[in-house]
């Protein structure tokens, strides 16, 4: 396993950036943790508190809701919104982050598979309840972070929600970050594209030194 080096991380994505090759890194953090979740540096291997609390708040109203963990990771995420009662589909363009997924949690109900969100399925669209969103955007570049916004959106059913947890910058601040945090008018961008705000949430988590964040949630009325 090699040890993490962020400079060295950052002038690898860099290098893919260049070359507009925006996705083809990912796969090398997972393999490079070889076989162990624990290994992969962005993992917070615990499900996120806003998306528990969405949960709590909003419990799934019948059987069959569907659910999209969209650039999935080591799955926590999508095992928390599987818990909660929906059926949960959990993609990754990385195939090694969906090896992990299925040797982490071996009964799952979720269906891991590898996919891109740029070119997903086509009976995909508009065929979930809730498509959920977390610090996928910000590892994206230029024109990659609207289509990939696009493209969330483009999931979610009628009246279905989406959640969308990521790093947070004021819009004069690392314009030039890897990953570059998302601004407040990049997050409106989602309204833009129809839908309708209900939460938007800005805080500090709690690193040391802490690290902006947003988390906010929309659905399609
Ligand atoms: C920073 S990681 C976040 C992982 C996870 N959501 C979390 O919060 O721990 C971004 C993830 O998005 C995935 N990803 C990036 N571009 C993607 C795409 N076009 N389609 C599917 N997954 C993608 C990467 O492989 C990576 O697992």
């Amino acid at each position: 396993m090699k040890t993490f080096d962020p400079e060295a991380y950052r002038e690898m994505v860099r290098s893919f950036q260049e070359r507009d090759d925006p996705t083809g890194w990912f796969d090398s953090i997972y393999s490079d943790a070889e076989g162990d979740h624990n290994a992969v540096f962005w993992a917070d291997l615990a499900p996120n508190p806003y998306l528990i609390e969405w949960l709590r708040e909003n419990p799934v109203a019948s059987s069959g809701k569907r659910a999209i963990a969209i650039g999935c990771g080591v799955g926590d995420d999508a095992e928390a919104m599987s818990e909660a009662g929906y059926d949960v589909t959990a993609f990754d363009i990385a195939p090694s982050a969906i090896a992990l997924c299925k040797s982490r949690y071996l009964e799952t109900k979720v269906d891991y598979l590898v996919a891109d969100l740029f070119d997903y399925p086509e009976e995909w669209s508009e065929g979930f309840d809730l498509v959920y969103e977390c610090n996928t955007i910000q590892v994206l570049p230029g024109k990659y972070r609207a289509q990939a916004m696009n493209a969330m959106v483009s999931l979610i059913s009628q009246d279905g929600d989406l959640l969308v947890s990521c790093r947070s910058r004021n819009s004069d601040e690392e314009q030039d970050a890897i990953p570059l945090p998302l601004d407040k008018e990049e997050m409106d961008s989602f309204v833009h594209l129809g839908l309708v705000e209900k939460r938007f949430l800005a805080y500090d988590d709690d690193q040391k030194p802490a690290v902006p964040h947003f988390f906010s949630t929309y659905v399609k009325e």
